[in-house]
């Protein structure tokens, strides 16, 4: 048995996205003696007001491209790991326009591989169960990491082009790398063009929340905080060349999700429209946690999904300054599409 790896000194692509920004301020709270250069572009879906008030010494932003090969050199040296968040992440989005989807998660991933064969870097990179395909809704089983890929959408089937440089780069290169690959993620900062967030401000701003198809698609909710949990267990006791698949057990359909928000926000339970189906629609995404939870003790805290949700309801409340700016441009968007 090897003794943990402890990093000093990370960068953290995508700081300041929802799921990046979360596992910022959750290292910067946990583990205060880690310093953390969050590499971010600032797209569309990056707000450095995610990581603002973090103390300055501690938590560094460099706003720049992960396909920037340049940058990259000037970066990386003198860093033990990089933990690589960093990606174009909704896949409405990527069937509208997958060029920039290739882009970074591809090109960016491969580029981040090179920097890290290159300097000796330790990576860890997070991805999405996504890449697994789906499930039919009365198959009981559960993805586990050793599952073909089967990718069905341009977003999931770059993450798992993205997974599988990592997987050769190791095997080649011997880059000391891990994958996590995770479920749907709810929580604070997460951008309103996802379902939660989306039905969650529709409410708020006096719209109809929408409903994609039949409504009976299921997916595996997790809070983002145990999700920076299992990145950063991954990312010290992992071993290289492994993939952890991280999961709540938290399935639901799609329609019972949202009932749950109009019956916390208040709301008729069929105060909301159906629109039409996204094509390639996955039906049933679900994580079999158990390597996690047997290899590294891994364990959710938040296990109570209403509770967690109340909560998140509440932080969009309570920070209507931080989502209102977005939402007008997103449901624009999803209104040129029908959706
Ligand atoms: P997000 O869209 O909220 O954030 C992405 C961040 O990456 C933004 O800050 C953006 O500015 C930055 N970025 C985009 N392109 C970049 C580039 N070329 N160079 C540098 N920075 C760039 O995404 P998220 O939901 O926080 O997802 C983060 C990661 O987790 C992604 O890799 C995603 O595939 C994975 N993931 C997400 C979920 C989920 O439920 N959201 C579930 C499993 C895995
Ligand atoms: P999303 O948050 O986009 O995540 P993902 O595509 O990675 O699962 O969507 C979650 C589920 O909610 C998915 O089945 C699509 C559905 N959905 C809606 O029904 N209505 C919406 O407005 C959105 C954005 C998603």
């Amino acid at each position: 048995m090897t003794g943990a790896f402890e990093p000093r000194n990370i960068i953290v692509t995508g700081g300041c996205g929802f799921i990046g920004s979360n596992f910022v301020r959750w290292v910067a709270r946990e583990h205060p003696a880690v310093h953390v250069t969050v590499l971010d572009k600032l797209t569309y879906a990056g707000n450095p007001a995610n990581i603002a008030g973090l103390p300055a010494e501690r938590v560094e932003l460099v706003v720049g491209d992960v396909c920037d090969a340049g940058l990259l050199d000037r970066l990386v040296p003198g860093h033990d790991a990089i933990v690589h968040f960093a990606a174009e992440s909704h896949n409405d989005n990527s069937i509208a326009d997958p060029d920039p989807f290739v882009r970074t998660n591809v090109e960016g991933t491969y580029r981040l591989l090179e920097a890290c064969r290159r300097y000796g870097v330790r990576l860890h990179h997070v991805s999405t169960d996504e890449v697994y395909g789906d499930l039919a809704l009365d198959e009981p089983r559960r993805f586990r990491p050793d599952d073909p890929y089967r990718p069905n959408s341009p977003y999931s089937s770059s993450k798992a082009s993205s997974d599988l440089l990592v997987r050769a780069w190791v095997r080649t290169y011997g880059v000391r790398a891990t994958i996590s690959n995770c479920s749907n993620n709810y929580g604070p900062y997460q951008h309103v063009e996802k379902f939660i967030p989306r039905q969650v401000t529709n409410v708020l701003c006096g719209r109809r929340p929408r409903l994609y198809g039949t409504g009976r698609n299921v997916r595996d909710w997790i809070h983002v905080e145990d999700h920076s949990r299992a990145v950063w267990d991954v990312l010290t006791r992992g071993r290289v060349g492994e993939t952890y698949l991280v999961g709540a057990d938290g399935e639901r359909s799609n329609i019972e999700v949202l009932r749950e928000i109009l019956r916390l926000m208040g709301q008729p339970e069929d105060a909301f429209d159906w629109v039409r189906d996204r094509p390639g629609h996955d039906r049933r995404i679900a994580i079999d946690p158990t390597k996690l939870r047997d290899e590294l003790g891994w364990r959710p805290v938040h296990t109570d999904f209403s509770e967690g949700l109340a909560q998140t309801i509440c932080w969009y409340r309570d920070h209507e300054d931080w989502w209102r700016p977005a939402k007008e441009a997103t449901e624009a968007r999803y209104d040129a599409l029908g959706m």
